[in-house]
């Protein structure tokens, strides 16, 4: 962290920030302590802050106004998001409506790529909607897979099968290209070969390297190839669900989109098909000996649920067309609704 700080000054050197918001989760025990690090070593390198730490899992509307009201109240002048997918997301939207001089997002997890992106998914408090933003590009991002060595192993899975499935939609979305197909590729390795030994032994800093580094490939893809109907559908059950978890909305959709793609591509599926195959058997498995169950979903939701995710970004770029009714076809096995 002491490393991370002295950086951030070289990066500041020019500008005039004085006093920084850090922006990050509910304070967990698992990362309480890197918080107060980052404090102090930013008071070794001249920097006063202070912090928000009231972003929930998938960050809301309400979130972000509560963050502007403590910059401005505070007299901030830069940001730092310090977290998972949740805070950094939020710290680019309010960076960019306050207008901040700088924003340095440090990722504690290994799952969204958020850490380089213009791209905050935020769900609208009043309407239970995810948007998809295009906000602020950081600054600067710091990776240290140091910081991902606490993460406990469902929060691991979690992350993990979202960076994996970033990099299996965006290799196969319409607006891929070689670049991206490079950087899918590369990502969809790492993970095949580092993601059960992260989630079993946290402290494999090996393992914990390639999944950060995966994690930032898949972003990076995603970024410029976008996504498909996996994330559109889980984005969109995230914004009525505000406790779910997106990792585990994508673990029970992936496998079914690339059944459901397979004829778009049939080249490329057919490279990374027994990958994806055996990346999700290790994944149910993981799921098992952490006692997690299939989400059951409200059918009163459910027509609301298909319109909104053939409205969502990601189905644009979703490789293969789709009706209504292959909408309806792919919840239904996906899901249990009630
Ligand atoms: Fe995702």
């Amino acid at each position: 962290m002491d490393t991370m700080a002295k950086r951030i000054t070289t990066l500041t050197a020019d500008r005039s920030v004085k006093r920084l918001l850090i922006v990050t989760s509910e304070v967990m025990e698992w990362n309480r302590s890197m918080i107060s690090d980052l404090k102090e070593n930013l008071i070794e390198e001249g920097f006063d802050s202070v912090v928000f730490d009231g972003v929930e899992p998938n960050p809301t509307t309400d979130n972000i106004e509560q963050g502007k009201t403590l910059y401005k109240a505070e007299w901030c002048d830069g940001i730092i998001a310090l977290g998972g997918g949740s805070p950094i997301d939020a710290s680019k939207v309010i960076a960019d409506e306050t207008n901040a001089s700088l924003l340095i997002t440090i990722p504690t997890t290994s799952g969204t790529g958020s850490e380089i992106s213009p791209w905050s998914v935020i769900t609208a408090t009043d309407s239970n909607t995810k948007m998809s933003m295009c906000t602020r590009i950081p600054d600067l991002a710091l990776l240290d897979p140091q910081l991902t060595i606490t993460m406990p192993p469902a929060l691991t899975l979690f992350t993990g099968i979202d960076a994996f499935s970033h990099a299996v939609e965006a290799y196969a979305s319409t607006r891929s290209n070689g670049f991206t197909d490079g950087l899918s590729l590369e990502s969809i390795q790492l993970i095949l070969k580092s993601f059960s030994i992260a989630v079993k032994d946290g402290g494999d800093i090996n393992a914990r390297t390639d999944m950060l580094e995966a994690s930032l490939l898949a972003g990076a893809a995603m970024m410029h190839a976008g996504l498909g109907l996996a994330h559109a559908m889980a984005n969109t059950i995230g914004g009525f669900y505000h406790g779910s978890v997106h990792g585990w909305l994508i673990a029970q959709t992936l496998e079914a989109v690339c059944d459901f793609n397979r004829n778009a591509f049939p080249d490329k599926y057919r490279r990374i098909e027994p990958i994806v195959k055996d990346v999700m058997n290790q994944v149910g498995q993981m799921f098992e000996i952490l006692g997690l169950t299939r989400d059951v979903l409200e059918k009163a939701h459910f027509n609301s649920i298909v319109e909104m995710s053939m409205a969502n970004i990601n189905s644009a770029t979703n490789p293969r067309a789709f009706t209504r009714e292959d909408l309806e076809k792919l919840l239904n096995s996906c899901f249990e609704w009630k």
